[in-house]
């Protein structure tokens, strides 16, 4: 034991300490602690109660159940029934900066398995595996799991669920006995299991607590569970689930796990967000498009769904432009037989009866008045009413001998049939070369069920032959920017967001669903990422209607853009795209480079959010009543992230039409505005207006002493 190597990864607020001997076990991840820790081993070597294994067994970054750990393992496999309880031993440790790699063997059973971590000054730690086998026969992987210890006083979590236009809701449970686990099936990253949780110390909240926030890059099957040994350690494990027989490694064959990324904090959730944010930031977005600010959007579908007029169209981009809109994007319904969604997938041509003079026209109407131009695909998906099946029946992705479920009426097809991953690459390409498309919105509107290639399970090569076609076209078209859309918010994760710009996070625009949807997002994704559109006042998911002022308010918060037929619009509702557009140009380099807080409320009828700019010069802040409060006043709004000493002027700059009609009097700073500090607005703060249920506030502060 007092052999054990002792070896630190240093991020800005957090430290991981590992002990390296046969095995390598995490000692400490947490608050950076300073000075010698050669006795660490010492201090954390563990009792050995009777009634159990008579030598203690530690809980690597693998488990074993070879090694006597009765958990979850973090290997099951075999070779045709043989070396299926693997023993790893160290025998090759590696750090360079802020990296580890681990390489461990076991020998007899023919395996190796590198492990690599590293830990950034952002305070996101990154771990993967991979397992190499040695031997001439095959290795069939059943699981590979990244597993990461928790302390003993992580006592609840906040995990995710969710549907189709009801994504990222959170929900908190205590972690006791037993544990949790979540399953994805649906051979996408899913509305439904958003990859990610958070595990903390009991009341945690977004200002307090310790937290260990984790995401599972993948945009497939997964498992996440989070274990209650029976002996009280705790650990959360992330993995891709197999399906049967779909990992079988050759000789000298590896696998690697996706990346399992987490981040500790000190400061509760929005201290955790901050991590994620600025490792996001800094390294998954493609460095390509960083410096350029992202151009406000109008999208067709809620317009006009399936009914495309190339004059009408145009009007809608005349429109669009004077009110502001910065790109134009031409959503489903654009080629040959799609009038509706039962047919024409796959037919990647353009409708020449409903565009008889082609695009260009279009586009270069659209580019004439400033705006850039977006199209629509859903490549991986086919109708089978629609040529390219009438052609290529076997390109389905299915198992011969089973009648495939529909899911929108629609197939998936197999990527990894390399004739259809050709034919896919080679119609997107022709439009992407042949017009002036700065943008695609690559859609994915179906789960996948029974994902067979040539009989055999293929759901994560279908996941990673996706990965390579969207690779292989920002390769062949480095400036044309993505978004990932899998009806609204199914395939957002971190691994897509490495090759993509932008997330359409829901098909729901109501803004009240909106306000929770995105909260939920925001703790992982910063709001640059977050597609929000201002749709009609009535809206089409859930027949709410909306004042322009809150759906304007609550689109500000992301990547803004409209998603409505303007043509149709009021002069009224027309005004106010125009003026939210232009509060949003305003203040986007502030809220696409700021640090976001979720801001406490007394009354649980309020949402804050706050973007503070990074060097504290000024911020703005979001106050949106969602109900009715439970008193007639509300308490306080109190300002997090201001500079404590600097002099911030206060000033309300939006509210909803009646604000000073709705009371006898609004409190006095939103009048008149005020100076405070910045102590003071994080510490007292303001006396909370008065509001109807459903509408919002915004508050400026900028810093006026230096
Ligand atoms: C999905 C998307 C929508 C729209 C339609 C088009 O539902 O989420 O935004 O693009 O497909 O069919």
């Amino acid at each position: 034991m007092n052999t054990k190597t002792v070896l630190e990864l240093n991020g800005t607020d957090s430290q991981l300490v590992l002990a390296c001997g046969d095995s390598a076990e995490i000692l400490h991840w947490g608050k950076p602690v300073a000075g010698d820790k050669t006795q660490a081993v010492l201090a954390l070597r563990r009792p050995v109660p009777y009634g159990r294994l008579d030598n203690d067994v530690a809980m690597t970054l693998s488990p074993e159940l070879g090694r006597g750990v009765f958990s979850s393992p973090g290997i099951e496999g075999h070779r045709d029934g043989l070396d299926w309880a693997p023993v790893f031993t160290l025998n090759h440790v590696e750090q360079h900066d802020d990296t580890l790699s681990l390489e461990s063997a076991d020998e007899g059973a023919g395996l190796t398995l590198l492990t690599e971590l590293s830990l950034d000054k952002h305070d996101v730690l990154k771990v993967r595996h991979t397992l190499t086998n040695n031997k001439p026969s095959n290795y069939q992987v059943n699981r590979l799991a990244n597993t990461l210890p928790l302390p003993a006083r992580a006592g609840e979590l906040m995990t995710y669920h969710g549907r189709w236009v009801h994504e990222f809701q959170t929900v908190r449970q205590p972690l006791l006995q037993g544990g949790y686990q979540q399953e994805n099936r649906r051979g996408r990253t899913s509305h439904e299991h958003y990859p990610a949780l958070v595990a903390g110390t009991p009341h945690f909240d977004e200002m307090h607590g310790e937290v260990w926030g984790f995401h599972f890059a993948w945009s497939g099957n997964h498992r996440l569970r989070v274990d209650v040994k029976t002996d009280g350690r705790r650990i959360m494990q992330a993995e891709e689930i197999y399906l049967p027989g779909e990992i079988a490694l050759a000789e000298g064959e590896s696998l690697t796990t996706p990346w399992l990324y987490a981040s500790y904090s000190a400061n509760g959730l929005n201290g955790m967000s901050h991590h994620f944010h600025d490792h996001v930031r800094a390294t998954i977005l493609p460095a390509d498009f960083a410096q350029k600010p992202r151009p406000i959007h109008l999208n067709t579908w809620e317009g006009i769904y399936f009914d495309h007029n190339p004059g009408y169209i145009m009007e809608m981009a005349t429109q669009s432009a004077a009110m502001g809109v910065e790109r134009f994007i031409i959503d489903d319904g654009w080629f040959r037989g799609r009038n509706g969604d039962k047919a024409a997938l796959g037919d990647w041509f353009l409708d020449e009866g409903k565009y008889p003079d082609g695009l260009k026209p279009v586009i270069d109407n659209v580019n004439r008045l400033g705006m850039e131009f977006g199209l629509w695909f859903e490549p991986e998906m086919i109708n089978k009413d629609s040529d390219l099946y009438r052609e290529h029946p076997e390109w389905l992705l299915a198992v011969d001998g089973y009648e495939q479920p529909t899911g929108r009426n629609q197939y998936v097809i197999d990527l990894q049939n390399d004739e259809a991953f050709a034919f896919l690459f080679s119609r997107l390409d022709h439009f992407l070369s042949t017009y002036n498309i700065a943008y695609i919105k690559w859609d994915m509107n179906r789960e996948i069920v029974q994902p067979g290639h040539l009989g055999k399970a293929a759901g994560h090569n279908q996941t990673e032959r996706y990965y390579a076609l969207v690779d292989k076209v920002r390769a062949a078209h480095p400036n044309v920017e993505i978004e990932s859309c899998a009806a609204g918010g199914g395939r957002i994760d971190f691994e897509v967001l490495k090759r993509t710009h932008r997330f359409w996070t829901s098909d729901n625009n109501d803004a009240l669903e909106r306000q929770h949807i995105q909260r939920g997002m925001s703790y992982f994704f910063p709001p640059e990422v977050m597609g929000s559109h201002i749709g009609a006042a009535h809206c089409h998911s859930t027949r709410r209607r909306h004042s322009i002022a809150f759906r304007g308010l609550t689109a500000l918060f992301g990547h803004m853009g409209i998603e409505l037929d303007p043509v149709k619009e009021s002069q009224e509702e027309k005004q106010g795209f125009e003026r939210y557009i232009a509060l949003h140009k305003s203040l986007r380099p502030l809220l696409h480079s700021g640090k976001t807080w979720r801001v406490p409320t007394d009354d649980a009828a309020h949402q804050i959010l706050a973007v503070v700019a990074e060097d504290k010069s000024e911020a703005v802040v979001q106050i949106a009543q969602l109900a009715m409060p439970t008193n007639a006043l509300s308490g306080h709004v109190r300002i997090p992230g201001l500079s404590p000493d600097a002099l911030y002027r206060v000033e309300l700059i939006d509210a909803p039409e009646n604000f000073n009609d709705i009371v006898n009097c609004q409190p006095a700073w939103t009048q008149e505005g005020c100076e405070l500090s910045g102590e003071w607005c994080s510490t007292v703060g303001l006396t909370m207006p008065i509001l109807d249920a459903e509408t919002a506030v915004l508050i400026a502060l900028k810093r006026i002493d230096a």
